[in-house]
């Protein structure tokens, strides 16, 4: 599904642009809508685990919806295809739940800074997978693992879990791009929103079991104590829909997104998604921000887009071979 600079794709590149951005604004939108409410429940109710599992349980429900209702293709369900997703499934379930723990332990706009430091655990990784890279690749990771480290270092809400669970959701979503483009290389046509689909149906499988071992005796009384909290259980249970909702919204806005454009181009949405993150949850919740701290941010964000300037200078040499 992808328009690999085909004729149909050449004929209408205005209306392609506008839907483009369409996506990309509906992703950032949407997410910061998951920021906010994701957090808000986790504040009176902290319990990522069950939280983590719903957001995929309503993710799950929304496809079957979608599937039934045939507002959406069902694709061909073959053995050969659950298994390869077995793998990016077990990945996303980490980065998942690992990116909750941490929301619920520091301030969300800390998890977002020290997550934009993903590209450095790709070229680690790939690195170790066999691919090579230039010298200038591994300078531009210096300033973000610079920048992380001072912004960890001058963090009002710092703590270890915190930070721990932000790199590992790190080590999860990368494993599960590189494992997705080796084990999903068999199914390219199945498009980006039913595969993000069957992917939260494995993830919640994986999850729920683990998350009723980790905190399930203590859900009940943590209900309680969240509605007393809230006041209101119709407002809690607003939030926690809400977060459920919108975390299944952006996800599927940026598997589409990824349909069309490279995952280098998608990379560096990412990390313009997390400034625009990390101001709204900032402004949202009034967190403190040491002017360090601010600092340390904003250099990781921008060895972030130097790692995206020397890579995509690296990947530019085939297209224009193509384009020949
Ligand atoms: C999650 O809970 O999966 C996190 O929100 C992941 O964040 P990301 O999609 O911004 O990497």
């Amino acid at each position: 599904s992808s328009p690999e600079g085909d004729a149909s794709a050449d004929s209408k590149p205005k209306s392609k642009t506008l839907q483009l951005a369409l996506v990309f604004g509906l992703w950032y939108f949407q997410n910061i809508v998951f920021n906010i409410y994701n957090k808000k429940a986790l504040n009176v109710f902290p319990f990522p685990w069950f939280l983590a599992s719903f957001q995929l349980f309503v993710g799950s429900i929304w496809m079957l919806i979608l599937w039934s209702l045939k507002l959406q293709p069902c694709p061909k369900i073959s053995k050969p295809f659950i298994i390869a997703l077995l793998g990016p499934a077990l990945f996303h379930t980490i980065g998942h739940i690992s990116a909750c723990v941490s929301f619920s332990k520091v301030a969300v706009s800390f998890t977002h800074v020290i997550k934009s430091s993903e590209p450095v655990f790709s070229v680690v990784f790939s690195s170790f997978l066999g691919d090579i890279y230039p010298l200038k690749v591994w300078l531009s990771i210096l300033p973000i693992v610079l920048g992380c480290s001072l912004a960890a270092v001058t963090e009002v809400s710092f703590n270890f879990q915190g930070l721990w669970g932000a790199l590992i959701s790190n080590v999860g979503f990368v494993l599960r791009n590189i494992y997705s483009k080796r084990s999903l290389q068999n199914f390219k046509e199945v498009d980006g929103l039913n595969l993000y689909g069957w992917i939260s149906i494995i993830s919640l499988f994986y999850l729920f079991p683990v998350a009723v071992v980790i905190e399930g005796s203590q859900w009940i009384q943590g209900y309680h104590k969240a509605i007393e909290a809230v006041g209101k259980s119709s407002t809690f249970y607003i939030w926690v829909l809400l977060s459920g909702v919108f975390y299944h919204l952006y996800n599927q806005s940026s598997y589409q997104a990824l349909d069309e454009i490279s995952p280098l181009t998608f990379s560096v949405g990412n990390t313009m998604k997390r400034v625009v993150v990390i101001i709204s949850t900032v402004l949202v919740f009034r967190n403190p921000v040491r002017p360090l701290n601010a600092l340390g941010s904003a250099i990781a964000i921008f060895g972030t887009f130097l790692y995206s300037q020397v890579t995509a200078k690296k990947a530019k040499k085939p297209e224009v071979e193509k384009q020949n």
